[in-house]
C-alpha cells in the first residue's frame, strides 16, 4: 500500500473511532466515582449516603468502636444499646445530635460521659483515638444524620458545654 493511502486509511479509522461526535453519552455521572464508601440511610434503606474520605475513615472507626452502643444492629448481631440506661443516642439521630456542637461531641468522645455529666457508660477515647480520628467519627455521624445536619453558619465558641 502506498504511504499516502495508508495515511488516508488511518485518518478515516481515527474519525470512525472517535465517533465523529455523533453519539453523545447520556449516562449519568456515577456518584460513587467521588465517594470513598457508602452507608445506607438507617431510616430508609433505599437511600444511600456517599461518604468522602474523612467520613469513610470515621465509618471504619465507628464500626470498630462505637456501633456496639450507638446502633441497633452490629456486625456481630443485636447491639448492647437497649440494655443501657440511659439509652445512648443512635449515631444517626439528628434530632438528638444536630443541636450539639462539634466541640461538645469532641469533648464527650475524648473525655467520656462522666466528664460532661453524662452517663459514665460512655467511655473516654482520648487515649485510644487521635483527635483526627475523633473528628472523622464526628464527620461520619454528621453525614448519616436524619434529619440531616446543617453546620452552623458561623463557627460557635471554641469551648461550649453543649
Ligand atoms: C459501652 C457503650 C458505648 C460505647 C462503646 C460508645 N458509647 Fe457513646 N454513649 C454511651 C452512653 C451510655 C452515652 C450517654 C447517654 C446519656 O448519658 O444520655 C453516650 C453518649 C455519646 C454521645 C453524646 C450524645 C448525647 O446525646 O449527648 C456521643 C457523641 C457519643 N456517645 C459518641 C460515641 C462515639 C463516637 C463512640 C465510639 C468512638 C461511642 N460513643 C462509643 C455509650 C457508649
Amino acid at each position: 500500500m502506498k504511504p499516502r493511502r495508508l495515511c488516508l486509511l488511518l485518518a478515516v479509522l481515527a474519525l470512525a473511532l472517535s465517533g465523529c461526535g455523533t453519539k453523545k453519552s447520556t449516562a449519568q455521572p456515577d456518584p460513587l466515582l467521588h465517594a470513598y464508601d457508602v452507608e445506607p440511610d438507617w431510616s430508609n434503606p433505599d437511600h444511600l449516603f456517599y461518604l468522602n474520605y474523612q467520613q469513610a475513615q470515621g465509618k471504619r472507626i465507628f464500626y470498630d468502636k462505637c456501633v456496639w452502643c450507638h446502633a441497633d444492629s452490629t456486625p456481630a448481631g443485636p447491639s448492647n444499646r437497649s440494655n443501657l440506661n440511659p439509652m445512648p443516642a443512635l449515631a444517626n439521630d439528628g434530632s438528638a445530635l444536630n443541636s450539639l456542637s462539634d466541640d461538645y461531641l469532641r469533648n464527650i468522645i475524648t473525655l467520656g460521659g462522666s466528664a460532661v455529666s453524662k452517663s459514665a457508660m460512655m467511655p473516654p477515647y482520648g487515649k485510644t483515638l487521635t483527635q483526627d480520628e475523633i473528628q472523622a467519627v464526628i464527620a461520619f455521624m454528621r453525614a448519616i444524620a436524619q434529619p440531616p445536619y446543617q453546620p452552623p453558619a458561623r463557627p460557635g465558641p471554641q469551648y461550649s458545654t453543649r
